[in-house]
Formats: C-alpha cells, sequence, structure tokens
C-alpha cells in the first residue's frame, strides 16, 4: 500500500508543474465548485491517477484539482468515496494518504451533513470540534504502516484547535457565521431513524454524516492537523419533519457554495503562510 501511494503521489507531482501544495482539501458533496476558482488550475481526474478510487455519488465529481488561492498552493478533491459504495477502508483512505504524501501542513475536511443540534439550521456551517465514530470500523485497522505512523495515534486533537482558531477568525473577518460542534459518522447510506438521532443527540453528536472520520483518522496517524467544516444541509431525521433526499443535501451544499468559498479563501492563505 506504501508503494502504491507513493505511485501516485509521483503521477500526481508530474502534471502539477512544479505546484508544491500547502493544504489539501476533501470537499464533500455538492461542495465541490470551489475548486473551480483557483488560479492556475491544473485538473486531474480519479480516473487518470493510478490506484486512486473513483465515485459512484452524484455530486462528486472525481477529480483533483491543484492551483492558488490568494496565493497560496493548495490540492482539493473534489469528491471523495465512501464505504458504502463498496470501497474498503484503505481504498476510502488513500486519497487523504496521497494529499498527506505530497507535503500539505494543514488538511482541510468537508462534508455535508444533518443536523442534530436543535439551534442548527439547514445551510449553516459548522467548524468540527470533535467527532464521534460510530461507522463500525477504523480506517487503520491492520498492519500498521510505521513509514507513516504510530499503531496508537492520539485522537485528542484530532481537529486542530489553532487552525479552528483561524477558522473562526476568518467567519468573522468575512461575516460568514460559522457553529461549532461534534460531528458523528455513521456507516449509511439509509438515513438514520429518528430514534437513532435521539440516541446520538444523547451521545453529544451536533450533525451526523457518513464520511470525513477515515480521512481525518490517515491524516492524524500521518501527523498532519486537520480542519473540519460541516455544511448543514438539512435537519436529521425527527430533527425536522421532512422526509431526507439527497437532492435536498445537493441543493443545500450548492445554495452554500458562495458563503462556503468566501470562507475558505479568506482561510487558506493565512495556513499556508
Ligand atoms: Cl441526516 N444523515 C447522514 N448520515 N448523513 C447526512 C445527513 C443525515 N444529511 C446529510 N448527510
Amino acid at each position: 500500500l506504501y508503494e502504491q501511494i507513493q505511485e501516485t503521489v509521483q503521477a500526481v507531482r508530474q502534471r502539477a508543474g512544479g505546484l508544491l501544495p500547502q493544504v489539501g482539501l476533501i470537499l464533500g458533496s455538492g461542495l465541490g465548485a470551489f475548486a473551480e476558482s483557483f488560479a492556475r488550475k491544473v485538473v486531474i481526474p480519479y480516473a487518470e491517477l493510478p490506484h486512486f478510487p473513483h465515485s459512484s455519488v452524484p455530486g462528486h465529481a472525481g477529480r483533483l484539482v491543484l492551483g492558488e488561492v490568494g496565493g497560496a498552493p493548495v490540492v482539493a478533491m473534489q469528491g471523495r468515496v465512501h464505504a458504502y459504495e463498496g470501497y474498503s477502508p484503505a481504498q476510502v483512505a488513500l486519497p487523504a494518504r496521497v494529499l498527506c504524501s505530497l507535503g500539505i501542513r494543514a488538511l482541510v475536511v468537508t462534508n455535508a451533513a444533518g443536523g442534530i443540534h436543535p439551534q442548527f439550521a439547514p445551510g449553516d456551517l459548522m467548524v468540527i470540534t470533535d467527532h464521534i465514530n460510530l461507522s463500525g470500523w477504523n480506517v487503520l485497522a491492520g498492519p500498521n504502516e510505521d513509514r507513516w505512523g504510530t499503531r496508537f495515534p492520539d485522537m485528542s486533537q484530532a481537529y486542530a484547535p489553532a487552525l479552528r482558531a483561524h477558522l473562526l477568525e476568518s467567519s468573522r473577518r468575512v461575516a460568514v457565521p460559522l457553529r461549532e460542534g461534534v460531528y458523528a459518522m455513521v456507516a449509511g447510506p439509509s438515513y438514520e431513524t429518528p430514534a437513532e438521532i435521539r440516541m446520538l443527540r444523547t451521545l453529544g453528536a451536533d450533525a451526523v454524516g457518513m464520511s470525513t472520520v477515515p480521512e481525518v483518522v490517515a491524516a492524524r496517524h500521518m501527523g498532519v492537523p486537520v480542519v473540519g467544516i460541516s455544511c448543514i444541509t438539512n435537519l436529521a431525521a425527527g430533527v425536522g419533519t421532512a422526509l431526507l433526499t439527497h437532492d435536498e443535501v445537493a441543493e443545500t451544499a450548492q445554495r452554500v457554495a458562495g458563503i462556503f468559498s468566501r470562507l475558505l479563501t479568506d482561510f487558506l492563505p493565512g495556513v499556508a503562510r
């Protein structure tokens, strides 16, 4: 696996035209549009990268986009794969490992999530303070790759406090309100029942989704600082009365694209500096 990822990294470097990304982004459902605004864009479809898994979910473009934001070199994934699509944990984590192996100094993970906190509304952005892994699996299961990190990585600061503070400063600067909360990952692909959402609320979750945790655990294993943003695309089951659809998730994420871009455009140059 280590050698596979080195091959993928070499393939990205060959096409990157000398650009050395300092920040990596994983853009979740409906949030990929942000990468269109990059300067000096280099676009690589996942299908053209060795070993890179590509997704079947609508709203996930399946492209790696390198470029600059406010002069800062960045690399973004437009879309990710999920275990519920049939990918192995190793495949789900591979893209995050590739980004981290490119030498980024921070990884920005984003997702569409259901709101559990009673004050959250669709369209809210939430900086992830912590996560609860309820997926039933861990991306580090199996033999440890010592060249990446330790067998038992610490997760007490999975989401870097300093980066969270910077993101909150950006949110004030560009007047984009930002909630804070705990993200619970479930396996999916069915959405939760109201009883499951009551359970998650009791457990301390503010938002729920089907992604992000594997990439965060892989990045922390490799020692890369992480910052996470959830786009609350809908209220979770029983929090609101509406039935849940992926169309609503995609529509809300697209509606938020403007403020999402404004926030990241302010935030990213400060991280790269
Ligand atoms: Cl309500 N649940 C899960 N698991 N993922 C979501 C969601 C809900 N809304 C957006 N993504």
